[in-house]
């Protein structure tokens, strides 16, 4: 899974090219994207400048000397490069389970070319079997949570070493056990209008691309719709 992983990372990279303002994603897949982005610039003078998607993989691209700026100094992303948790075949998904969905959908959508890398594990028939991550602002978060319990969602808070998760922009994280997700893009819309929640995992036809990397060899599937 790991070799599979690394295999659709470097793929992405072939979208790169000079001049570039380039998104870069969070998580174990899209990890391997940001090394080649790092090892091009060293060895094959690739000039880019790079905006991140959580405070982990800015960490790992100044370790890689990538030059960054915030999202709020470029006028739009050329190209972002991300994870995904489920894909389904209309180009929804689920994202979030680093718990970085925030800043991920706030790079996503001034992003030209939007491209996710995943192996294929992750390609679904049906969204719902990855738990959804929902952000929700600390204060009246109890209050959300119990509305999901209420409407039977299955909620849980998410938790690190025994405390609640807190994302980098100081929110929590309640993860929706829904099984199925009959369609993403109404229950996104739903949970898009209420109070206390600031963002969720539902990227519904967002991205352009898809490198799907499998046992037979990398695949690129690509959106009629994109954003
Ligand atoms: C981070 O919050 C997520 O959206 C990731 O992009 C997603 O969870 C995929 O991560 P992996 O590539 O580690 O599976």
């Amino acid at each position: 899974m790991e070799n599979l992983k690394k295999i659709a990372g470097i793929k992405a990279a072939e979208f790169v090219t000079n001049g570039m303002v380039v998104g870069l994603g969070t998580g174990s897949t899209a990890y391997y994207f940001v090394e080649e982005i790092g090892r091009r610039i060293k060895e094959e003078g690739l000039q880019i400048t790079a905006v991140t998607t959580s405070s982990v993989t800015t960490k790992q691209a100044q370790g890689l000397n990538i030059p960054l700026k915030s999202i709020d100094e470029v006028d739009e992303v050329d190209v972002t490069v991300d994870g995904a948790d489920e894909v389904d075949r209309q180009f929804n998904g689920i994202k979030g389970g680093g718990g970085a969905l925030l800043m991920e959908k706030v790079v996503a959508t001034p992003t030209k070319q939007y491209i996710w890398v995943v192996d294929e594990s992750k390609m679904v028939e049906k969204l719902g079997a990855f738990k959804l991550p929902v952000e929700v602002v600390q204060y009246g978060a109890e209050q959300v949570f119990r509305r999901f319990e209420k409407a039977g969602y299955k909620p849980s808070f998410r938790e690190k070493d025994g405390q609640r998760f807190v994302t980098d922009m100081k929110n929590f994280i309640i993860d929706l056990d829904l099984g199925v997700i009959e369609d993403p893009i109404a229950f996104g819309h739903q949970l898009d209008l209420q109070v206390g929640i600031v963002e969720h995992g539902l990227f519904n036809q967002m991205v352009d691309k898809v490198i799907v990397a499998g046992q037979a060899g990398v695949q690129v599937l690509t959106s009629t719709k994109g954003k």
